[in-house]
């Protein structure tokens, strides 16, 4: 941790979330605001995944997931598919460094098959490569749809039970945990989601039951570690009861 950035941003009395998840929208419209083409936007929303990943790495965050690219985005035009790719493959060749040299994890959620051969070959020996002596993970859905995670969990399950491997009694909310393409890490604590709108678009719908949900007008290419602050600020400032009464949390304190 870094103790200059969390005094920086009067985080240091703040209870941070263990797992940040991000639904980076509004590159787009940050782009067409100024005239420009979309994929400007994209690529300026690559420049604020490195500032929010830095930013994180340093004030203590462990998991930072970001919304990359949904199973839904397939349908959008080819050109733009096509450069987002690029874009990707480009992220993935530029931070390899930076990851190395701030320990930090790269893994992928999604029907990675899906992608390009040269993104997920890149993707791929980027994860094995920063697999050890890590202090953050980031975790890129990318090709990801919360709907097909859950449906390929219950498919993996059903066949161990029908292979006789496993009971239907066995199968609980630890099952599913382990089925899932989050598989070992923790729930999400914390959802932002940029540019005003107020929806899940089919993010992490399993992990996200007890999550924190911050969203914010901003649109992803101009959010940095202000931004990011705040958000952090307002999850320091709830309750989480998980179910129970404030009588109990105090007792339990
Ligand atoms: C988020 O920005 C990035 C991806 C979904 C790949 P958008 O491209 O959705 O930007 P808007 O919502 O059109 O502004
Ligand atoms: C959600 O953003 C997916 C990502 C951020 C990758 P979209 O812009 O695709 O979501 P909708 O279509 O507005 O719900
Ligand atoms: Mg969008």
């Amino acid at each position: 941790m870094n103790s200059n950035t969390l005094s920086a941003y009067n985080l240091t009395d703040i209870t941070m979330p263990k797992h940040v998840a991000i639904i980076m929208d509004g590159n787009g419209r940050w782009a067409k605001k100024r005239l420009w083409n979309r994929v400007r936007g994209h690529k300026q929303g690559a420049k604020t995944v490195d500032e929010i990943t830095t930013f994180c790495r340093a004030v203590g965050v462990e998991y930072l997931t970001l919304y990359a690219f949904s199973t839904e985005n397939w349908n959008r035009p080819k050109k733009e598919v096509d450069a987002l790719m690029n874009l990707l493959d480009e992220f993935l060749r530029d931070k390899r460094e930076t990851l190395l040299k701030n320990s930090i994890r790269l893994n992928v959620i999604g029907s990675i098959e899906r992608l390009p051969d040269f993104v997920r070959n890149r993707a791929e020996d980027l994860m094995k490569e920063t697999a050890n002596d890590y202090k953050m993970t980031l975790t890129l859905a990318l090709s990801y749809g919360s709907r097909e995670e859950i449906v390929s969990a219950v498919k993996t399950i059903a066949q161990k039970v029908e292979s006789g491997e496993m009971s239907v009694h066995d199968i609980d909310d630890k099952v599913m945990n382990s089925s899932l393409y989050t598989s070992g890490m923790p729930d999400p604590d914390l959802v932002i989601r940029t540019s005003g709108e107020q929806r899940i678009s089919n993010f992490l719908l399993w992990q996200i039951a007890y999550a924190e949900f911050y969203f914010t007008p901003v649109l992803w290419p101009d959010f940095g570690e202000a931004e990011m602050a705040k958000a952090l600020h307002s999850f320091g400032n709830r309750t989480r009861r998980f179910g129970k009464t404030d009588e109990q949390l105090n007792e339990e304190k």
